[in-house]
C-alpha cells in the first residue's frame, strides 16, 4: 500500500554497504531521508548519489541521516561507490541498501509496475524523529532529483515544528514565513517579536524566526 504523509515509516532490517542495519534504530533521534534509485552503474543515479554525498554537511547540520536503496547486490554497490567517488569528486559514507529481495521496495511501494516491472522509481521519503513520514516525492528514472529542494523542504518542516509557521511558494532560507492559521493574531504579536505584516486575516507574514 502507498505510504502517506503522517504514516509511521515502516521499519525493516537490511543489508547495506555499511553492514546490516535496522532502520528505526539507525535513525535514532535524527530525521531521515530514504530514497530509491533504479539501478547501480547508471548515469543519473551516479550523479544523485554523488550530490547527496557532497551535501553531507548540509544534512548533518539539519540532523538528517541519509539511506539509499536499490535492488542490486552488495558487491555491485561496493564497486559502484568507488566509481561515484571518482567521478563525482566526493566520498560516500551513507549506507546503500542491497534490496535484492525487494523487501524495502515493496514496503515503501517503490516499484511502479507500469513504469518498470523490476526496478524502483526515484522515490524519496523524509521521516522526522518520531518516525512519521513528512514528505514523499516520486520522480521518473530519467529525471534526477533536486537535492537542494529536499533540503529546503526539511528546513520548512523543521521551522513549522518549532515555531508554528508555514513557508510560502518558492520560499528560501532567511525569507519571510507565514504565521500558521492556528495562531491568533493576538498570540502571533507576542510570539513573533520581529513583527507581523498582515495582508489578509488569513495571510500574515513574519520574518523567519532565529
Ligand atoms: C539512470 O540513472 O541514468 C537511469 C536509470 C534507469 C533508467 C534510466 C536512467
Amino acid at each position: 500500500m502507498a505510504i502517506r504523509l503522517g504514516d509511521i515509516a515502516p521499519d525493516f532490517t537490511a543489508k547495506t554497504s555499511n553492514g546490516n542495519i535496522s532502520f528505526h534504530e539507525y535513525l535514532g533521534n535524527s530525521w531521515g531521508v530514504l530514497f530509491s534509485h533504479p539501478a547501480d552503474y547508471t548515469p543519473v543515479c551516479t550523479t544523485e548519489l554523488g550530490r547527496t554525498a557532497q551535501l553531507k554537511d548540509e544534512f548533518k547540520q539539519r540532523n538528517v541521516k541519509v539511506l539509499a536503496v536499490s535492488v542490486d547486490a552488495l558487491t555491485h554497490h561496493k564497486g559502484w561507490i568507488e566509481d561515484i567517488n571518482e567521478t563525482q569528486f566526493t566520498y560516500i559514507d551513507f549506507p546503500i541498501i542491497a534490496d535484492e529481495d525487494r523487501i524495502v521496495a515493496t514496503l515503501y511501494d517503490m516499484i511502479h509496475p507500469n513504469a518498470s516491472a523490476t526496478t524502483t522509481v526515484r522515490s524519496l521519503f523524509v521521516i522526522c524523529p518520531d518516525k512519521k513520514v513528512r514528505l514523499t516525492i516520486t520522480y521518473p528514472a530519467s529525471t534526477g532529483r533536486n537535492f537542494t529542494e529536499v533540503l529546503r523542504v526539511i528546513d520548512s518542516l523543521q521551522l513549522a515544528d518549532k515555531f508554528s509557521v508555514a513557508t510560502p511558494a518558492d520560499w528560501k532560507q532567511g525569507e519571510n514565513v507565514i504565521v500558521s492559521l492556528a495562531v491568533s493574531t493576538e498570540d502571533a504579536e507576542k510570539k513573533f517579536p520581529k513583527g507581523l505584516r498582515i495582508v489578509k486575516p488569513y495571510l500574515r507574514y513574519t520574518p523567519q524566526p532565529e
